[in-house]
């Protein structure tokens, strides 16, 4: 059985596909180790390759704005990324780095035991709700899978990007919210 100080210092050594000959550090994953929801985006960016942590460029920003909305903080969530390297120049990790790395995300997913799984985006949608997962279309609809809550919402640079979008995450935020509010045990709002 993993502990996570075993997974992290393995996970920190990994060397399972070429993402690792160009990373400054491995982004293992942030927050509370017996957070009740996770948090899975889909790779570090510039700034999370330098500081090793997920999400603390602008897009992390505003993750942290859409979690203040609905009471939540990084100390009571998890966040992770499907890839814990980042990809040269930003671009989207190819399935053969998405297939060498989930195994990492396994493995935290079964030390969290999270109630809910809430994907950032269409990649982490695809890779962790079904592979047809259509963003535009499904995002704050709820999955389930093996006794636990999925959901998806768009990732916060497509945001960043284009704020109409903004409004239908605030809603499934509060969705999301909700249904924390049902589902968890000892998260405070
Ligand atoms: N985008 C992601 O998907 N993950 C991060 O950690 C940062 C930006």
């Amino acid at each position: 059985m993993d502990t996570w100080e075993n997974l992290r210092a393995e996970c920190l050594a990994c060397q399972g596909c070429s993402l690792a000959e160009t990373r400054t550090n491995v982004v293992f994953g942030d927050g509370a180790e017996d957070a009740e929801i996770l948090f899975i985006g889909e790779g570090p960016g510039q700034h999370e390759d330098e500081q090793g942590k997920p999400f603390v460029g602008r897009a992390g920003k505003l993750l942290d704005d859409l979690l203040e909305m609905v009471k939540l903080d990084r100390t009571k969530v998890y966040i992770a990324n499907i890839v814990k390297c980042r990809p040269p120049q930003n671009r989207d990790p190819l399935n053969v780095e998405q297939d060498a790395c989930i195994d990492w995300l396994r493995r935290q997913t079964d030390l969290l035991q999270p109630k809910i799984v809430v994907c950032l985006g269409r990649i982490a949608a695809k890779a962790i709700i079904k592979k047809d997962f259509r963003i535009t279309a499904e995002h704050g609809q709820w999955f389930e899978k093996d006794g636990v809550q999925m959901t998806a919402i768009y990732h916060p640079a497509a945001l960043l990007r284009d704020v109409t979008k903004r409004p239908d995450t605030f809603e499934d935020m509060k969705a999301i919210q909700a249904k924390a509010k049902e589902l968890c045990e000892h998260t405070e709002f």
